[in-house]
Order: C-alpha cells, then structure tokens, then sequence
C-alpha cells in the first residue's frame, strides 16, 4: 500500500477508545464453528428467538402491497407517535404529548442522537460500570467522556444518590441508566427513579433512563421514569418486547424544551426511521398481538428460572436475580479469573457461547460473564449439560 493511500484512509481520532462490541466478536465466531459443523448454544444473543408476531408482520406486508414506501417525517408516523402516547397512557397512566415522542432507527439511533444533542466537547456522562457498551460509545464519539459508576450487587447493579454523589465532577452534564439493566436484568423501582431525579434535578442534569427492556419484567409491572418526572428523557424501542429487532425502529421521549431541536437533529440525521417498519409498529400495541408477547414474556420467565437455578447449582454466583430483560449477570470466580479465557474455552472447548464481561466495562469484568436465555427451553437443557461438563472438566482457566 503506498504512503498515499494510507493517510488518505487516516482513521479519525475520535474512532480511538471505540471498542468493539466483544459478543459481536462471540457471536462471529459461534457461527463460524456452526459453518464447520459443530453445534453450538448461544447464550450471548441479546435478541429475542422469537420471529416477529403474526399481526405486525402481517401490517408490514400490507404497508409494503400498498405502497408506502417513501420518507415519513422525520419525527416518525404521526399515527405511530399518537399510538405510542396511547401505551403510555394505558400501560402507565401517564399523559405525553405525541409532541413529544420522536421515533428512530432502533434504541441505537435516539441514544446516539441524544448524545449529539445534549453533549459539548469536555463534558462528563455518569453511567454504571458495568452498563451497556455502546453507551459509553455514543458519549466518546460526542467528545464527551463516559464517567463510569462502579456498581456491584450491595445497590443491585444501579446507581444511587450516594454513588452519583461520589463520582460527581464539575464536568459532570448528565446521567445515563437503564431499567431493567443489561447485563444485570436488574430495575430502578419508584423510589430509586424519585431518587434519581431529585438528584439530577438538584444539580442542574439532565436524567436519561433507557427502558428498553421495559415489557421484559418479571415483576408486578415497572415504573416509567415519565411517572415521576417531565424533565428526565426517555430511550426505549421495539426491539426486546416487540420481537422486532431486524426491523431497527425505536423511540425517545424528550422534555418540550428539546423538541425543536430533536427534530431538527432527526432530520439531518437520519432523515426518517424505516417506512414500513413504522406502519408494522401500529399493530404492535394491539390486544391481539400484546396476548403474543405476554405469552413470551412467560417464556422468557420460565427459561429465566430454569438457567438461574442451574448455574446456582453448578456454582456460578448470582447474588441478585433477573428481574427483568434476558440477561443472567454471573460470578465466575470459582471456575476462572479470566472471563475472556473462560468464554473462550467453553465456545471452543464445549459449543456454549457467552459473553465475557470485559464488554460491560471495567469494574470485576474478568469475574463475570452475561449468559442471555434467548433459545428455546430444548437448547437449555443442552446447555446446562454442557455446562456441567465444563465447570467439572476443569478446562476454564
Ligand atoms: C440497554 C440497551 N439499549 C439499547 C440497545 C439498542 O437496541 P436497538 O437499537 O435494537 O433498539 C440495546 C441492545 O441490546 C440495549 O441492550
């Protein structure tokens, strides 16, 4: 390659400190052992197994048959972004002006939207350690600096008032959280969300609660963070609950001082969310297709029991349960200290992929790894075999 070429294709620097995404990684390479004929589990897919329900396939068809195939505004369907106040309304008994609501290339897409419109060159973001990669991602790529909050099992894998108190800088513009978390499935109650935004508000930040995995509780039901506060934003997508991660259609909700600009951010860009995807996404609040995905959401509750009970029992260390998305956040420390080397062994060695916690962040990350109940109940029970052979196999260190 000549010295031309190379500086022409000069990565900028704002690409430095971007990882990748490590259970991309897993994931690449589970399926190239599959391509050579090995079976494998996968436990480290954060997508439901489910193929989207019937009825909004079926609206997607149609919208398709009928044409609807140019831009929508950029905001998305005001048809969508009145139907998805209506859920608020009915599923958490709040009011929020469809105004309000922008809807967006998957979750992926308001979260790094968000972070264009909210962030300056310099300013921090608290966020917990371990949290959602691509997060710490969206704020770099921004200028800004992720402010990582270790979190462990004694406050359930969330930040507290106390903690956000300790990590607070003069850099310090907002806080980033997720209920239901991934890796760790665990959620911010009422109280913690009031908390959280007494907090925020007492300092002059903004509060940001990603509630993707909203739906995916196994709970009595989650509090929106909208119940408590007109000022936090809210992330979440049809991705996890709505079965439609190919689809890449999510929503944000934003107070009614950033909608002008929020629009004018969704317009460059990204100019719209995908058209059919969106008149899909009307039939996803309907009685007929919510009956589909409570009957998965008890699917998800029964595979969540069973994998639990045997990585307990196997020795693995999980002091706080799932309650919530797919995900089992798990100690290793009686098998490894090294969560990449044990990922690796038990891909290669005995065809269960999972993912080491390196991709979470920092904090204990060689101790734990993310086991995701996205297969079937059948695949489970592969799994805990396999499991059982490895961890007795001594082969994980
Ligand atoms: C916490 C969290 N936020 C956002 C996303 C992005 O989801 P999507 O862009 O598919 O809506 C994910 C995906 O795994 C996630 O786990």
């Amino acid at each position: 390659m000549s010295s031309h070429t190379r500086s022409r294709f000069t990565i900028a620097q704002r690409m430095r400190g971007v990882n990748p995404f490590r259970v991309m990684t897993v994931l690449e390479r589970a399926r190239a052992l599959e391509a050579q004929g090995r079976s494998i589990v996968h436990l480290e897919v954060g997508e439901p197994d489910f193929v989207t329900a019937a009825p909004i396939l079926e609206a997607g068809r149609a919208a398709l048959a009928q044409g609807h195939t140019s831009y929508t505004p950029a905001a998305g369907l005001p048809q969508l972004r009145e139907r998805i106040a209506a859920y608020y309304s009915s599923d958490y008994d709040v009011d929020i002006a469809p105004q309000r609501i922008f809807v967006t290339p998957g979750a992926s897409g308001a979260l790094s939207l968000l972070a264009q419109l909210l962030l300056n060159p310099g300013d921090g973001v608290l966020m917990s350690d371990p949290g959602y990669p691509c997060n710490r991602n969206y704020v770099r790529l921004a200028g800004a600096e992720a402010q990582l909050v270790p979190v462990g099992a004694e406050t359930r894998y969330q930040i507290t008032r106390e903690l956000l108190e300790c990590h607070r800088t003069a850099r310090t513009r907002g806080v980033w959280v997720a209920s239901p978390g991934n890796p760790t499935g665990t959620v911010l109650e009422l109280a913690g969300l009031r908390d959280l935004c007494a907090w925020t508000d007492s300092h002059d930040l903004h509060l940001l609660v990603d509630e993707i995995y909203h739906g995916l509780d196994y709970t009595d039901g989650l509090p929106t963070v909208l119940q408590v506060s007109d000022d936090a934003l809210v992330v979440n997508s049809f991705s996890k609950y709505f079965g439609m991660t190919g689809w890449r259609l999510g929503w944000f909700v934003v107070p009614e001082p950033l909608v002008e600009a929020s629009n004018i951010l969704a317009q460059n860009l990204f100019i719209a969310a995908s058209t059919v995807a969106q008149f899909a996404a009307l039939r996803a609040f309907d009685n007929d297709t919510r009956e589909i995905l409570e009957e998965r959401r008890a699917a998800f509750a029964q595979r969540r029991d069973f994998l639990i009970g045997v990585l307990r029992e196997l020795g693995f260390s999980i002091p706080v349960s799932t309650d919530g998305a797919f995900y089992i956040y798990a100690g290793i420390e009686r098998f490894s200290d090294d969560s990449e080397y044990f990922c690796h062994s038990l891909l290669e060695n005995f065809g269960v992929a999972v993912t080491p916690g390196t991709d979470f962040g920092e904090f204990e990350n060689r101790r734990h790894v993310r086991f995701a109940f996205t297969t079937s109940m059948a695949q489970l029970q592969v799994a805990a075999e396999r499991l059982r052979e490895a961890v007795n196999s001594g082969r994980l260190q």
